[in-house]
């Protein structure tokens, strides 16, 4: 991605959106971890966003299948009934809540589902208050409608997610409302239902929306007493956001979902019909197998498999000095702080590809406060590439005079 510059700006006749929404700084770093790997060089990717696992058999053959049966036409805009059915069957029967297929609309990933949510719900001026560390893309979601994405600091000691206080004293006229995480990217923290509770309560206390992306929650790993993601059994009226690339496997078939309260539904479905007519026929057909049990067994074995790399990676890291604040309980991504190295973020990040071949996305990304001593590591690669990448970290502070604290 390039950035606009000021030049084009004023030579052209872009919008003004256009110059600030941001790139990717790990674009670049990422490049660079590939074009090594081109030479020959093995590079560990701690910096991707999505599973190593490709898409699993049942999904793709139910695919291939849709193709060859000529299921390739548009569908109705809010998805298939057969899929809106198999995903409300989902929430009743593995997350516990009561959630009805009319209730749902399938969308072009989370990012289609949180197109029509900023499309429906927000003028422009409106603000949207969300955590910093955050998804980035959320920042641009607000854009493209002309509202202001407001970053409010979050705090490891509440993994990173807002309070209800901290909402109610940012609330301004203008704010319109509030979009959580749980679990989080860059972090993996999570809200428990009590403090869902507290940003909800706070949020409808001032006539605002919720929206809550539970794009991890297929993905966590622990139970906790107090509850995590548990969307609608915390708040009737929270917009869900969902996907099927995380925990499904599926990114690059774009399909996701937002579960809307009645009183959106009609509004939501007539910008899906403007935006996207429908969301992709043949990936709807796939991933109603993706409910089914061979490949939820397959799923959840790959949930496995990233709690037993996110144990390894936080133990590996421990040991080698990074402060580790609190062992995510889902997602794929460790939030570190590496200020211990002496360095910060981007230095750190660039070294670490070019003198050892690990590549890392610098916290810079992610927002501000505390951005530029912090790192984060997707676990998106095997054990293997996990324990070679440790090494090699050692190895790279021993050779940089760095002991662990
Ligand atoms: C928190 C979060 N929300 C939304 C998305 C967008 O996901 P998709 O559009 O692939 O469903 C991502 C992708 O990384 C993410 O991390």
């Amino acid at each position: 991605m390039v950035a606009v510059s000021k030049d084009a700006q004023a030579s052209h006749p872009l919008a003004e959106r256009a110059g600030v929404v941001q790139p990717f700084r790990v674009m670049e770093l990422s490049k660079r971890a590939f074009a090594y790997e081109a030479q020959g060089h093995t590079v560990v990717h701690f910096q991707l966003g999505e599973p190593d696992f490709s898409t699993c058999e049942p999904v793709v053959a139910a695919g291939q299948a849709a193709l060859a049966g000529g299921l390739t036409k548009y569908t109705n805009a809010d998805g298939v009934q057969p899929l809106r059915e198999a995903i409300a069957n989902y929430y009743c029967t593995t997350l516990g809540q009561q959630v009805a297929p009319d209730n749902i609309l399938v969308t072009a990933g989370a990012s289609g589902a949180l197109t029509l949510l900023m499309a429906a719900l927000f003028d422009p001026g409106h603000e949207l208050l969300m955590a910093d560390p955050g998804y980035p893309c959320n920042s641009a979601f607000a854009h493209l409608v002309n509202a202001v994405p407001r970053l409010l600091p979050a705090s490891s000691e509440h993994e990173y997610q807002l309070t209800g206080e901290q909402v109610q004293a940012a609330w301004t006229e203008h704010t319109r409302g509030v979009l959580l995480a749980s679990p989080a990217n860059p972090t993996g923290g999570m809200l428990s239902a009590t403090a869902l509770a507290g940003v909800c309560d706070a949020v409808h206390a001032n006539n605002g929306v919720v929206l809550l992306d539970e794009i991890y929650s297929g993905l966590v790993f622990d139970e906790r007493p107090d509850g995590y993601s548990c969307g609608w059994e915390v708040d009737r009226d929270a917009f869900l956001v969902n996907s099927f690339s995380k925990f499904f496997g599926m990114t690059g078939w774009r399909l996701g979902w937002v579960v809307t309260p009645d009183w959106a539904r009609e509004p939501l479905e007539r910008f899906a019909q403007n935006l996207f007519i429908s969301p992709s026929t043949p990936a709807q057909y796939a991933a109603i197998e993706a409910f089914s049990p061979a490949a939820m067994a397959e799923h959840e074995r790959r949930r496995d498999v990233f709690r037993e790399r996110r144990d390894l990676l936080v133990g590996g890291l421990s040991q080698l000095g990074f402060d580790i604040p609190f062992v995510p309980g889902g997602g794929f991504f460790l939030y570190v702080d590496v200020s211990h190295t002496g360095m910060d973020a981007e230095t750190f990040c660039w070294r670490l590809v070019d003198e050892y071949k690990v590549a890392v996305t610098p916290g810079t990304d992610f927002g501000v406060v505390g951005a530029a001593q912090h790192v984060r590591f997707a676990f998106t690669t095997s054990s293997e590439q996990i324990e070679v990448g440790l090494e090699r970290i050692r190895t790279a502070l021993s050779d940089w005079g760095i002991g662990a604290t």
